[in-house]
């Protein structure tokens, strides 16, 4: 199999503002758009232009970037206000990824300890780009491990995207795939296609066909069915934050195919890096679950789905339980349960390097 992930990165830093592929217009349209200011950041984050829990850190990491030239502070307390503020607005700009956070944290810790303007707009955009490499290189080694662990699986089923447009390198979910096809293993994969935004059908199906992977895409609900046929081999998707106990969220529909799986007898799969591990939220009843618009359910394109009133409800996640969760491939190995235990051993890995 020929492998072509060479597409623009989902994004990237310019001299002085982020590039991202606006991933609302994906397959039709493969844009690139500038993003200059915190609004424009933000906006975009909670749009879904840019999207994935990895891939939101980093462009929250270089959203404080962006803050400090916006706000161009002229003294190191200004700095600091800018911080403070825009690092708030951005790390909440979408509340259950918890890269996001972590990574906008990691940025507005780091700057702070310059002790003049320039040291702090260099520490900030120093820490971004580390925040951006990290992942890259954490997306690598979960497509070698994962490649290692599902080496007898070749037909595979995923959630969501969680490849090259939701991280900055080619992917968790996906990153196992292309693992895979990067070792020379055969593999397909079948995309549910994902409610309500359809990033399983619009940008999984785009970027695994891009690619050169064979991928069928199926409605959400059809997922059940396919894995009692017992064609799938294994389950695999992202995940938005990891609680402590191994509680995964992801996106909404996550749940539905785990308990599918396990009624199947099929191996349930998350692929994530450390960033999204979360040792200050004991369990998954702890993460806060993110509701979208209502209009999201209420239309479909320019067509109304739902009569006039009628209540909506719209998470965008799902909390699957630990013990739904065969194993969890993170760059610095595959974790299994007991997870309390083995998600505390990797983070004290990350901890140490
Ligand atoms: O709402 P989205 O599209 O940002 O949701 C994305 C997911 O749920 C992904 O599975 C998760 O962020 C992991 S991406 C590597």
């Amino acid at each position: 199999m020929k492998l072509n992930i060479d597409s623009p990165p989902t994004l990237i830093w310019l001299d002085d503002h982020i590039e991202i592929i606006e991933q609302t217009l994906l397959p039709a349209e493969l844009k690139v758009i500038k993003l200059r200011n915190v609004e424009e950041v933000i906006d975009a984050i909670f749009r879904l232009a840019v999207r994935g829990a990895p891939a939101i850190g980093a462009c929250g990491a270089y959203g404080i970037v962006v803050a400090l030239n916006e706000g161009s502070p002229a003294t190191v307390d200004e700095a600091r206000a800018i911080l403070d503020k825009d690092g708030e607005r951005i790390g909440n700009a979408r509340p259950t990824a918890v890269n996001l956070s972590w990574a906008v944290n990691r940025v507005c810790t780091y700057a702070k300890k310059g002790e003049t303007v320039e040291d702090i707009h260099r520490l900030a955009l120093e820490s971004a780009n580390a925040v951006f490499n990290e992942d890259r290189a954490a997306c690598d080694a979960i497509g070698t491990f994962g490649s290692e662990e599902l080496a007898d699986y070749s037909v595979i089923m995923t959630h969501c995207n969680a490849g090259r447009l939701a991280t900055t390198g080619i992917g968790t979910a996906l990153g196992v795939i292309y693992g895979k096809a990067r070792a020379g293993q055969e593999v397909e994969v079948y995309s549910s296609e994902t409610r309500p935004l359809l990033q399983g059908a619009r940008l999984t199906s785009w970027e695994l066909s891009t690619a050169g992977i064979p991928v069928t895409v199926m409605p959400d609900s059809a997922g059940s069915s396919l894995l009692r046929t017992g064609r799938i081999h294994a389950v695999v998707v992202g995940a938005d934050r990891i609680a402590a106990n191994g509680d995964v969220a992801n996106k909404v529909g996550t749940y539905t195919h785990a308990l599918a799986a396990k009624a199947a007898g099929v191996p349930f799969y998350v692929a994530a890096p450390t960033s999204t591990l979360d040792a200050l939220t004991a369990t998954g009843a702890d993460i806060e679950i993110e509701q979208r618009i209502p209009e999201e359910i209420q239309r479909c394109g320019d067509k109304q789905t739902t009569p006039d009133g009628v209540n909506i409800w719209n998470p965008a996640f799902d909390v699957t339980p630990a013990e739904l969760v065969t194993a969890i491939i993170t760059e610095v190995g595959v974790l299994r349960p007991d997870y309390n235990e083995s998600i505390r051993g990797a983070l004290a890995a990350v901890a140490t390097k």
